[in-house]
């Protein structure tokens, strides 16, 4: 019987659903790390011109509010929250919001333009996902004290934490970046691959068992990039996308190693390469009518503060649109792309 990816992703959703409403989120806390992908706010008081803290940033949010959410709407790790019962977003660990019981249930310390090298934050004055790490032992000496020693560690150890990175490494680093060029992509993507291994080894150590990583979206294919690699052929640019699958391949190696090495460890990449392709070939097929041109601005290169509410031909409605801006997807497409996360996170939650 061939069952199809969108009706297993259907049943899953009906089965998480149907639990969810007759309890308890699925899981005790959502603990999230990475990049612009997943920040909800913890560059807004940091200098640095990576932030998405001003309009038109968040205008289909909560209350129409910009939260330094790279989107309009929800990022796909908000639905994510959503799907595993939770009542609210993990707020930015960094804001006022992070205070008082809600805490236990998860905080995100996702900083754009933070990546696997650590010279990637540095760069645009971002949180380094050593700096990520920090802030959580942190958290936990909090909860800690909030709940003791032994609840405590049952949240840890029963967390989802969720990891994001690697776009800002090539994008806003490896490809613009002189000093880097001695590297081939595939010797880069082994450094990156050394730091990720460390960062699983000591979110683990800190207690972690349950881990997700999203793998690199088809690179070459965003607005932006299209705009400044594409060599003004308005194409994708193929070799940005062969670079994301080399580093793929290399992400689920390394995991497959890491999962081996670490026991009691649940760690699941999560492909974002397809579905986010899927969407981008096919538009229509998820509702889309625009996949080349972002609903920022003209589309072709917006992105932080060039995204604003001055930017000239931003779109009315963007739920048409697979991207926001240059380099986000809508939150449209991250409501795709975060049930296609869940299908494929069930382990992580049984
Ligand atoms: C930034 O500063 C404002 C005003 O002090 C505060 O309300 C907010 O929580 C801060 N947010 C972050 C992420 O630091
Ligand atoms: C990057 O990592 C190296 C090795 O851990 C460390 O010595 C250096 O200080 C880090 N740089 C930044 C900017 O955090
Ligand atoms: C990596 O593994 C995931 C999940 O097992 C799979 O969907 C994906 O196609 C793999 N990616 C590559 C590049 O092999
Ligand atoms: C991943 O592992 C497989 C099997 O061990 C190997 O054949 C392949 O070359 C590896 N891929 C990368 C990119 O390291
Ligand atoms: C955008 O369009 C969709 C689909 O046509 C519609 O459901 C939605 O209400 C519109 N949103 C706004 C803010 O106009």
């Amino acid at each position: 019987m061939i069952v199809s990816g969108k009706l297993l992703v259907s049943l899953s959703l009906l089965v998480l659903v149907f639990k969810v409403s007759h309890g308890q989120p699925l899981v005790p806390a959502l603990i999230i790390f990475g990049d612009s992908v997943a920040d909800v706010g913890n560059n807004n008081n940091r200098t640095t011109l990576v932030k998405a803290n001003f309009p038109p940033y968040g205008r289909d949010f909560v209350n129409h509010q910009p939260t330094g959410r790279f989107c309009n709407g929800k990022l796909a790790t908000d639905f994510t929250a959503e799907y595993l019962g939770f009542t609210s977003y993990p707020p930015a660990f960094l804001s006022q919001e992070a205070t008082g019981m809600g805490i236990l249930t998860g905080v995100n310390f996702a900083s754009a333009a933070s990546g696997y090298y650590n010279w990637t934050a540095q760069l645009w004055g971002a949180i380094s996902l050593d700096q990520q790490l920090n802030y959580y032992n942190e958290y936990q000496s909090i909860v800690v004290n909030m709940v003791g020693e032994a609840e405590a560690n049952a949240i840890f150890s029963g967390a989802i934490h969720l990891l994001s990175a690697g776009t800002s490494d090539f994008i806003q680093n490896y490809y613009i970046n002189p000093f880097l060029r001695g590297y081939t992509p595939d010797q880069f993507s082994e450094i990156l691959m050394r730091s990720y291994s460390s960062f699983i080894q000591k979110l683990y150590g800190l207690g972690a068992r349950r881990i997700g990583v999203t793998n690199l979206p088809p690179i070459g294919c965003l607005p932006a990039s299209i705009t400044l690699f594409g060599s003004g052929s308005n194409q994708w640019n193929i070799k940005l996308n062969q670079d994301a699958i080399l580093f793929n391949n290399k992400l689920n190696n390394t995991s497959q190693t890491l999962q081996k090495s670490l026991p009691g460890l649940k760690l699941v990449v999560f492909d974002i390469y397809q579905p986010l392709l899927d969407m981008i070939t096919n538009p229509s097929d998820n509702g889309f009518f625009e996949s080349r041109r972002a609903c920022c601005g003209t589309g072709t290169f917006e992105t932080s503060v060039l995204c604003n509410s001055r930017s000239v031909g931003t779109c009315n409605n963007a739920t048409g649109y697979v991207f926001w801006d240059g380099f986000h997807p809508s939150e449209a497409a991250n409501e795709v792309l975060a049930g296609d996360l869940l299908a494929q996170g069930i382990d992580l939650i049984s």
